[in-house]
C-alpha cells in the first residue's frame, strides 16, 4: 500500500529544514508538489555528488537525511545545496526581526514545521544560564514567534502548523533538562495555540524519539545497534518517519491540538531488561 499527498500550489516553511529532520520534512513536501521555503542560519552544504538520489526519493526506512538540493528562486539565495524547487532563506529564528523578514517574503503560507531544535548535552548545574535560555529560546520562543509571525498567513488559507516536539519532554531527560522542559513547553504551546486559532488554523505536535541524522553518533554515541535496541520498533526513527506524520497532520483534517509519537514504541523500560525479558514481552 502507498500512501500519496499532492501539496500542489501550497506553500510549506520549514525551519531549520537544511539538515537532518528538517532536510527530511522539506523533501518529502517538495516531492508531494509543494513549494517549500526552509530557513537557517547557515547555508545549507554544497550540492550533492553527481548521480546521488533527488529529494525525496530516499527508499522507506532510509535515513532521507542530508542536504537538500540546489535552488534559484526570487527571495532566497540560489544555494549550491538546495534542491532547485526549495528556496533557502538565512534567518535565525530565535530573532524577531530574522523571523518578520522571513514571513514576509512568503506570498502565501499552507504549511508551517516549526523543526529547528535541539539542545548540546548540557547538565544544569555546570553549564551557564545564558547556555539555558538560548535552549529554551531556540525550542520554544523561536517556534511561538514563528508561529504567531505565520498566523495571519495561515488563516487565510485555513492552514496548518507542526511542532517538532520530543520524547524529552514527555519524560525526565537528564542532562538536557533546559531542552526537555522547553519541549515539553511546546508541547503545551501547540495545544494552546490549536484552541485560540480554531478553526481557521490547525496546531499539532510530532514528538519524536531517537532520531536517526547525520548527528545522531553524536547525540546516542557511536553503538547503532544498542541504540536500536532500546527502542521496541528495532530502530531509530528516520527523517521520513518524522516527515510522513507531518504530511498527514498538514493535510487538510479535523485533528487540532494532537500529538503523535514517533518514536517506534517509546523506550524500552529499564524493568524489563533487568528482569531480562525481551523487549517484545510484557
Ligand atoms: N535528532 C533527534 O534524535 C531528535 C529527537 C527528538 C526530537 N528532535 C527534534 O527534531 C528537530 C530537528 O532535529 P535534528 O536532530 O534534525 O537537528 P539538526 O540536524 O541539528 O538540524 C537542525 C537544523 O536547524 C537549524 N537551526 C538551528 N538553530 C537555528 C536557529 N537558531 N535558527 C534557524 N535555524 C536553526 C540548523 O541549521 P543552522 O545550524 O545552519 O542554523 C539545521 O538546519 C529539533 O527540533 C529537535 O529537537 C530530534
Amino acid at each position: 500500500m502507498t500512501v500519496t499527498y499532492d501539496y500542489t500550489g501550497r506553500t510549506v516553511l520549514v525551519t531549520g529544514g537544511t539538515k537532518g529532520i528538517g532536510a527530511g520534512v522539506a523533501a518529502a513536501f517538495a516531492a508531494a508538489g509543494a513549494h517549500v521555503v526552509v530557513c537557517a542560519r547557515t547555508s545549507p552544504p554544497g550540492p550533492p555528488p553527481p548521480g546521488s538520489a533527488p529529494p525525496g526519493s530516499a527508499p522507506p526506512g532510509s535515513a532521507q537525511a542530508g542536504s537538500v538540493q540546489a535552488g534559484s528562486v526570487p527571495g532566497g539565495s540560489a544555494s549550491p545545496g538546495l534542491a532547485p524547487d526549495i528556496r533557502f532563506v538565512q534567518a535565525d529564528v530565535r530573532d524577531p526581526e530574522d523571523v518578520e523578514r522571513l514571513v514576509r517574503g512568503l506570498d502565501r503560507l499552507d504549511v508551517v514545521v516549526n523543526n529547528a531544535g535541539g539542545s548540546p548535552y548540557a547538565p544544569l548545574a555546570d553549564t551557564s544560564p545564558r547556555l539555558h535560555a538560548r535552549v529554551v529560546e531556540l525550542n520554544l520562543l523561536a517556534p511561538l514567534l514563528v508561529a504567531r509571525q505565520a498566523y495571519p498567513l495561515l488563516r487565510e488559507v485555513g492552514g496548518a502548523i507542526v511542532m517538532i516536539g520530543s520524547a524529552s519532554g514527555t519524560r525526565p531527560s537528564p542532562g538536557t533538562s533546559a531542552y526537555g522542559a522547553a519541549k515539553a513547553g511546546l508541547h503545551h504551546l501547540a495545544r494552546c495555540l490549536a484552541a485560540e486559532w480554531a478553526p481557521e488554523v490547525r496546531v499539532n505536535t510530532v514528538v519524536v524519539g531517537l532520531a536517526s541524522t547525520e548527528n545522531a553518533a553524536s547525540h546516542y554515541g557511536p553503538d547503532r545497534a544498542a541504540v536500536d535496541a532500546t527502542i521496541p520498533a528495532g530502530r531509530m526513527a528516520t527523517p521520513a518517519d518524522v516527515a510522513a506524520a507531518c504530511l498527514w497532520l498538514a493535510a487538510p483534517g479535523y485533528v487540532t491540538g494532537a500529538e503523535v509519537h514517533v518514536h517506534g514504541g517509546g523506550e524500552v523500560p529499564a524493568w524489563s531488561r533487568l528482569a531480562g525479558h525481551p523487549p517484545q514481552d510484557p
